[in-house]
């Protein structure tokens, strides 16, 4: 199976973007991840569509929209306008999610849902078969860097299951502390995409050997 490798430009050079992404794409990256926070349902303040435009005119990989953010559906459109591959919201503090997820699925972009470390998977279980991916957290949200918490790794495998029931199962993306060590322990628990943003930007031999060893990881 092949898997899926999203590469959060969180750790990225903000002043060397273009050649960032470049990078990425040559080392053969699937997706590139854009973390986009608020400074109010996350503490940190980062991107907005802005930067999805410019990376749209960057790069023609996929662009995987994580939304960490307050009312998202005041601003799906914009990331949708901005050229937004998959738009990913959080059920937390949601009440309209499912409103959401089907306007970003009616513009053919693929809509996914992020279930944060503390949320249980009871919240998001009546709506796994309106996604097309699910993101399930292994920190929590707000800066690159942190330490993967592997107890929410029975969390993956229960989210996994639940999805293989529905007709057209959604990807299960794993994103927070994803590195050469805890990247075969998420796959092992049914992910098939992985976001990485430390293991590829701050990889001391660079990207392409920070991408390397991450798919070596998975054989
Ligand atoms: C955390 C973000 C992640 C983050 C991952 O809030 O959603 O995408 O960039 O960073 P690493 O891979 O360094 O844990
Ligand atoms: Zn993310």
């Amino acid at each position: 199976m092949k898997y899926i490798l999203s590469a959060s430009i969180l750790s990225a050079d903000f002043a060397n973007l273009h050649n960032e992404i470049t990078a990425c794409e040559k080392a053969g990256v699937d997706w590139v991840h854009i973390d986009v926070m608020d400074g109010h349902f996350v503490p940190n303040l980062t991107m907005g569509p802005f930067i999805v435009e410019a990376c749209r005119r960057i790069t023609k990989l996929p662009l995987d929209c994580h939304l960490m953010i307050e009312k998202p559906e005041n601003l799906v459109e914009a990331f949708i306008k901005a050229g937004a591959t998959n738009i990913t919201i959080h059920p937390e503090n949601n009440p309209t999610i499912l409103n959401t997820l089907a306007r970003i699925k009616s513009a053919g972009c693929k809509a996914g849902i992020a279930i944060n470390p503390a949320t249980p998977v009871d919240v998001i279980e009546p709506m796994i078969a309106q996604a097309d991916l699910i993101l399930v957290m292994t920190v929590n949200p707000g800066y690159s860097g942190q330490k993967f918490m592997p107890e929410i790794v029975e969390k993956i495998a229960k989210i996994s299951a639940l999805a293989k029931k529905c007709q057209t199962p959604p990807i299960i993306e794993v994103d927070g502390g994803i590195n050469t060590d805890t990247i075969a322990l998420v796959r092992d628990a049914g992910a098939n995409a992985f976001v990485s943003a430390s293991a590829i930007f701050h990889h001391p031999s660079g990207i392409a050997v920070g991408v390397e060893e991450l798919r070596v990881s998975l054989v």
